[in-house]
């Protein structure tokens, strides 16, 4: 018996040897698709931006996003990340590029590494380090050497990794295609000739990298050969590749959208992101990629800017904490799944197009005896359509997919996928024992000072740009000044400021005296008051992310470069303040201190907690929410700041009211070309209230959040939160076509399916049941004028106790409440 197992083993062995060397892709490229050992795919793809979650989430996000039907993951690589200081490299933690690329080719997926090295996504400095911007004679992104030498060098750096690892498909890994620059194309023209010469260097660089693999240039019409030039968007069905021999690529679909501190929060319906896919698909497309598939946290001070929020949420199909979005996620699965049903014969062959009438567009994919066709209107209003003597009801602004040139598996405007409303729950927070009983609430604190107090200062007759001066290694820089009046004061003098931004605090003799915001410019007057004798300004100016796109966008520079004047002294006289001696205090004493880690320095804990104060630090010891929902810090209550758990930076903190921003929409009618201020909300709210805390930076019993505010805030309001789905629902109406998989397995009608978002869960009530003409959104469905009697308990029978259930939309399972009326059935139901 030994022997024989040895000898499977051995067989095993010998095996898994030879199938490791034989998975070794040959990927090359023709006029139509990524050809991958000789086949041309269709590839849906999704991105993932690696440091915008926990490593312990990867494997999660990219599984939920293989059942989200992708076939490749994308991500761009951070240089800032990787090289935070010249010649010092981080691959650890978020940071590990290596095990994420292992964790997607583990999940059975291929991976498109788009290097950059300028990668924009909203990332600080588009993702350059600060130090590259002072090397001598530096000019970014232009034919210039000091600049080439570096990009080569980290390109390489990167390569290199790749290869040691043996990560390209051309190697046995998953890499299937890599991105050298980033949408260069869109502001070249500010580059004039050596733009141009620069594209043609950064493409032979990167060809000469021989990975094995093809090269992809996004938003880059003049990508020579043999670089493929790719489309980034909301739409590119329109885009054409710049050479015959060239596919067509879309390397950014647009799933929704970021958004700043202080603006609204803007959403994409999925209907029209459906009909972007689907067109794209019809007009010849062969791989797509989502911008985001899952947006994440822009943890630290790693968002761009200025004021990019720390929520990268995007309205991505897996929300900003990796939970499903539905019916986002559920109804772009079944589009993939209708598009790869036609996937043999949309690459054998190019689309004959058609257009019967204005609005109308019809791509017929036809070789020998398989045929698939795609029927879209592109119009505001519902049409019919005859095709091959069959007439098809075509709802406005939607593509029907039929893998078959007769049956439509879809509609991109027809969901059949369920809604998850989802909340989160305030925990009523357990108190860590032992925390000191005069204090409030568990919180104690730590003045910061006002001006000049570390010993890493210096002085300089004149105002210094602030970039230059902290090398970004903080957002905060003091500008302090020592003034003598002889005469005493008066009441009207003001102090007139003049920055390059982000945030200002002006402090006269240690008090607060005004603050102001402004994401290219400040231009304040803040009244101040004076005493005879020595007075002292301080100013403290803070960036909030620095700038990620634009020609030049690495010149913005930040902070106080004045003039700074004092007007209006009781002598009448206006005086210069910029050419004096001021002393720069680069970064916060409390930094200096550590207390981002909570330990060391003298917290204050007595029941005088100060509230409202500005430049505080505030720490609490804290019990981790149970159960393994993803955890949040709802900071409603606080102003401005930054925030650690444990030492790790959950990102900045705004809570900036949103009120000045109209254009919000409760739904958002989906017809028509969108753009990322068409469908809007939060109008009127504060810009970003719970922030993300991964699961795995919390321990189950003793967690430290330290928090230092800029502004002034009442800490005792903090609370934590964990995000579920509340209800789910769902709308399906007679004429909708069945689900994809149901049609596949040769079943008739449409179907209304529900599930529950855990597997451990089942349907525990049915909220709301209606076959008629319902109307309303999921959590406020109402009864229309035609109803049937006596759903809910059909539906109640059909799902209470099950994990999901499925119900025919039909008249024989409901009756017939309203002839001559196409009807739907709407459910709401709850999981326990
Ligand atoms: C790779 O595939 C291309 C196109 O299918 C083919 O021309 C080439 O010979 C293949 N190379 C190898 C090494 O198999
Ligand atoms: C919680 O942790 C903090 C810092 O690590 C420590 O000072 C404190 O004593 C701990 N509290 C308890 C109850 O363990
Ligand atoms: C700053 O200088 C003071 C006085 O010279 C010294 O005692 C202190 O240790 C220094 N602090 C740091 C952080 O270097
Ligand atoms: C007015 O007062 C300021 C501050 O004391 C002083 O610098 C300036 O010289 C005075 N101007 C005149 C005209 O006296
Ligand atoms: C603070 O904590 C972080 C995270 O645990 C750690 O990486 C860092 O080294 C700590 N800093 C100091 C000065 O101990
Ligand atoms: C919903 O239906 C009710 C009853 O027919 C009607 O009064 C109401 O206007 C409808 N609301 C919408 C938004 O269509
Ligand atoms: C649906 O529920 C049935 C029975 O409750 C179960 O066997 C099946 O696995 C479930 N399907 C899914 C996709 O969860």
């Amino acid at each position: 018996m030994r022997g024989t197992q040895n000898i499977v083993l051995l067989l095993l062995w010998f095996l898994s040897i030879y199938a490791t060397a034989s998975f070794c892709a040959n990927v090359t490229y023709d006029s139509r698709a990524l050809v991958i050992d000789g086949k041309r795919r269709v590839l849906i793809s999704g991105a993932i931006h690696y440091p915008r979650s926990a490593p312990e989430m990867w494997p999660d996000l990219i599984q939920k996003s293989k059942d989200g039907g992708l076939d490749v993951i994308e991500t761009y690589v951070f240089w800032n990340l990787h090289e935070p200081v010249q010649g010092q490299y981080n691959f650890e933690g978020r940071a590990d590029l290596v095990k994420f690329v292992k964790t997607v080719a583990a999940k059975g997926l291929y991976v498109l590494l788009r290097i950059g090295p300028y990668v924009c996504a909203e990332w600080n400095y588009g993702g350059f380090p600060f130090w590259l911007h002072l090397l001598p004679g530096i000019k970014f992104r232009t034919d210039n050497e000091p600049f080439k030498a570096e990009m080569k060098r980290f390109t390489t750096k990167i390569v290199d990794i790749m290869k040691q690892e043996k990560l390209f498909a051309s190697q046995g890994g998953p890499i299937i295609l890599s991105q050298i620059e980033n949408e260069y194309g869109n502001i070249d023209s500010a580059f004039g000739s050596a733009g141009k010469s620069y594209i043609n260097w950064a493409a032979s660089m990167a060809t000469s990298q021989d990975i094995g693999v093809p090269w992809v240039m996004c938003q880059q019409s003049n990508a020579p050969d043999p670089i493929i030039n790719t489309c980034n968007g909301f739409y590119c069905d329109q885009f054409t590749p710049n050479s015959n021999t060239k596919p067509k690529f879309w390397t950014e679909h647009w799933s929704g959208w970021y958004f700043t501190f202080g603006s609204a929060a803007p959403f994409r319906p999925v209907e029209d992101i459906a009909f972007a896919v689907a067109r794209f698909f019809q007009r010849g497309g062969t791989l797509q990629n989502y911008y985001m598939y899952h947006g994440g946290t822009n943890f630290g001070r790693t968002t761009g800017g200025p004021y990019i929020s720390t929520s990268y949420d995007f309205d991505a199909p897996l929300d900003e904490y990796g939970t499903i979005r539905q019916p986002k996620w559920g109804h772009l699965k079944d589009v993939h799944k209708a598009i790869k049903l036609c996937e043999e014969v949309l690459v054998a062959t190019d689309p004959t197009i058609t257009s019967p009438a204005s609005n109308i567009e019809i791509a017929v994919y036809e070789t020998g005896d398989v045929c698939a066709a795609f029927l879209a209107n592109i119009d505001v209003t519902d049409a019919t359509v005859d095709f091959e003597g069959s007439s098809y009801q075509l709802p406005a602004w939607s593509v029907s997919i039929l893998p078959d040139c007769k049956t439509v598996v879809l509609n991109t405007a027809q969901i059949n996928t369920e809604s998850w409303i989802s909340s989160f729950t305030t925990e009523s927070s357990k108190e860590v024992v032992a925390s000191s009983e005069d204090s409030v609430k568990g919180w104690s604190w730590i003045d910061e000072p006002v001006g000049i107090t570390k010993n890493n200062t210096f002085s300089n007759h004149g105002l210094v740009e602030q970039l230059k001066t902290t090398g970004d290694t903080t957002d905060y820089l003091w500008y302090s000044l020592s003034i003598d009046f002889e005469d005493d004061t008066s009441a009207q003098t003001v102090l007139q400021i003049k920055s390059l931004g982000h945030a200002l605090h002006a402090f006269i003799n240690g008090r607060l005296a005004g603050s102001e915001t402004g994401h290219a410019k400040i231009n304040v007057d803040i009244p101040v008051t004076f005493v005879t004798g020595k007075n002292t300004i301080d100013l403290l100016s803070v960036t909030v992310g620095l700038q990620n796109y634009g020609a030049f966008f690495d010149e913005t520079g930040a902070g106080i470069t004045g003039p700074v004047t004092l007007k209006g002294l009781k002598n009448g006289s206006t005086i210069d303040l910029s050419s004096q001696e001021w002393t720069f205090q680069v970064g916060l004493k409390g930094a200096e201190l550590d207390l981002p880690n909570g330990s060391s320095g003298q917290w204050n804990s007595q029941c005088n907690l100060p509230k409202g104060q500005p430049l505080t630090w505030y720490k609490k010891n804290f019990v981790a929410p149970s159960g393994t929902n993803p955890v949040a810090i709802d900071f409603t209550g606080m102003g401005k700041g930054e925030a650690w758990v444990n030492g790790q930076s959950i990102g900045r903190y705004w809570l900036r009211d949103v009120s000045t921003h109209g254009g919000c929409t409760d739904t958002c009618d989906y017809r028509g070309a969108y753009t990322s201020s068409k469908c809007l909300k939060n109008c009127g709210k504060l810009s970003q209230a719970f922030y993300h805390v991964p699961r795995s930076w919390l321990r189950p019993d003793n967690n430290t959040l330290v928090l230092f505010e800029e502004s002034g805030g009442d800490p005792t309001w903090i609370t934590f939160a964990t995000k579920q789905i509340g209800s789910l629902c769902s709308i399906v109406s007679e004429s909708h076509p069945p689900p994809v998989d149901m049609w596949n397995s040769g079943t008739v009608g449409p179907i209304l399916s529900l599930q529950c978002s855990h597997p451990n869960q089942v349907i525990s009530s049915i909220r709301f049941a209606s076959f008629g003409t319902p109307n309303g959104t999921c959590g406020n469905f109402k009864h229309g004028d035609c109803s049937s009697d006596g759903v809910l308990p059909i539906v109640q029978k059909a799902c209470i106790g099950l994990s999901n259930c499925s119900i025919d939309v039909s008249i024989n399972t409901f009756g017939d409440p309203c002839q001559k009326v196409v009807k739907s059935l709407a459910v709401e139901a709850t999981c326990a």
